[in-house]
């Protein structure tokens, strides 16, 4: 069995096959239109529409499915999600994060270790797994992220060989950067040596102490300590001179600004073993969002300037980044609706993040093909994640986009525990309509 396959359990019966007609697969042309077969979740076959020749069997057995007017999608991947369990499950807990994950069209998410107790022992991991079987036995799948130090206070390792063992995909202190650079080049080290990646919260503690936004235009004239971007630079070059320096491979979390982008522009060319994700709202939104005082955008790193976000942008668009990821962030209501100087970072975003970014695609700023590979084929590949490609015998992961459904962002449409998105009230264009996960519907 593959690391990252679902625990499919033998007394609990295969769905029926699925007959699944005339879906339009974006990235694989916009006029054509395709049918799916699936049997015993997988995908048999994939041709355009009238293609498949069907057995009497699977003609007489199959469930049929009109995917006329919609997107059809292999299930995306987010590689950074904080689902908050154990501990802060009055924030999000294992069960409604993955059920607003399987709304928001992800199959997979990798969740953050910054729980209570923090994800660095097997006996956590464990834990987050048996929650995931109990209360999603057919998916979305969680696939933990351990620890990279030791309760995250990045003075001592953490025991990434046990993590790794009892299911640790890779490793990382996001939301407390590893300052000392001694301890992160061993954890880099380290991790190789157990075939794991180490996603760093590239950030300078020092300079980014007491910050609650970014260190620009907007902070000055709120009269608000902000956080200079050069606090997230300075760890991106120390990454990559680290990586070229050992020739391992560092993945660098939620790239926000401009200066970051133009390293990384420089590391990939020179051939360094660097990756780099970025997030929906690092494009969607800027530091002026921060001037009616209103914490639901506060997020670290920090919104940053216009500027910053055309560079993202540009990053982007010209396939720089490696992925997209959500750092999807819940919080409770008595922490989020305080004055800014008070509230804690993040903001969620797994039911926003697919309406986003097929919002960057209908403004021409990206192709399908280049989200596709941010959300589904890029993270796959840098964490050894089984993927739906629609071939023959791959999972039948995948999910049906409405891509004008209008719909407003409300405690009533949205399915996780906590409402903290600056998108609160707004109207988003696009809405996953239907999930089926190994070929059996999750919603
Ligand atoms: O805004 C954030 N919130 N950034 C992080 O790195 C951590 C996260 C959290 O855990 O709330």
């Amino acid at each position: 069995m593959h690391p990252t396959d679902l625990h499919i359990d033998p007394a609990d019966p295969s769905p029926s096959g699925i007959l699944l007609t005339n879906a339009i697969i974006p990235f694989l042309g916009k006029t054509i239109t395709r049918d799916i077969l699936v049997r015993e979740n997988r995908v048999v076959a994939c041709a355009p529409t009238g293609g498949i020749e069907l057995s009497a069997d699977d003609a007489s057995s199959s469930l049929r499915v009109d995917a006329t007017g919609k997107l059809l999608f292999p299930s995306l991947i987010d590689a950074h999600t904080h689902l908050r369990e154990p501990g802060f499950e009055y924030k999000e807990d294992i069960a409604s994060g993955l059920h607003a994950a399987a709304y928001g069209g992800f199959g997979t998410v990798m969740a953050m270790g910054n729980t209570r107790p923090v994800n660095d022992t097997s006996s956590v991991t464990r834990y987050m797994l048996e929650k995931a079987a109990l209360y999603h036995p057919h998916g979305p799948r969680l696939l933990p992220v351990g620890a990279l130090t030791v309760g995250l206070k990045g003075a001592e390792l953490a025991p990434m060989g046990e993590l790794a063992e009892a299911g640790c995909v890779a490793f990382s202190n996001d939301g407390r950067p590893v300052t000392n650079t001694e301890i992160f080049r061993r954890a880099v080290e380290y991790a190789a040596q157990w075939g794991r990646l180490v996603i760093d919260h590239c950030e300078d503690e020092f300079l980014a102490k007491g910050a609650h936004m970014n260190e620009g235009e907007s902070s000055a004239r709120m009269g608000v300590k902000g956080q200079p971007t050069v606090a997230e630079a300075l760890h991106v070059a120390r990454d990559i001179l680290l990586s070229e320096y050992l020739d391992l491979p560092i993945h660098l979390a939620h790239i926000s600004c401009r200066q970051s982008v133009e390293l990384i522009a420089f590391a990939k060319k020179r051939g360094i073993k660097i990756t780099a994700e970025t997030c929906p709202h690092y494009l969607a939104l800027d530091e002026t969002r921060l001037e009616r005082y209103d914490a639901s955008a506060k997020v670290s790193p920090p919104l940053r300037s216009p500027e910053d976000v055309l560079a993202v942008k540009k990053g982007v668009s010209e396939g720089l980044f490696d992925m997209f990821v959500t750092d999807h962030a819940p919080h409770a209501p008595h922490e989020k609706d305080h004055p800014l100087n008070e509230s804690p970072n993040g903001f969620i975003g797994l039911e926003t993040a697919l309406p986003l970014t097929w919002g960057f695609v209908r403004q021409g700023l990206l192709s399908e093909q280049t989200l596709i590979r941010m959300w589904h084929s890029g993270p796959s590949e840098i964490f050894g994640i089984r993927i739906n490609t629609f071939m023959p015998g791959d999972p039948a992961d995948f999910f049906l986009f409405d891509p004008d459904m209008e719909w407003k962002v409300s405690r009533e449409t949205l399915h996780s525990k906590s409402l903290n998105t600056p998108f609160l009230g707004q109207t988003l264009r696009g809405k996953v309509t239907a999930h089926w996960i190994g070929g059996r519907r999750i919603i």
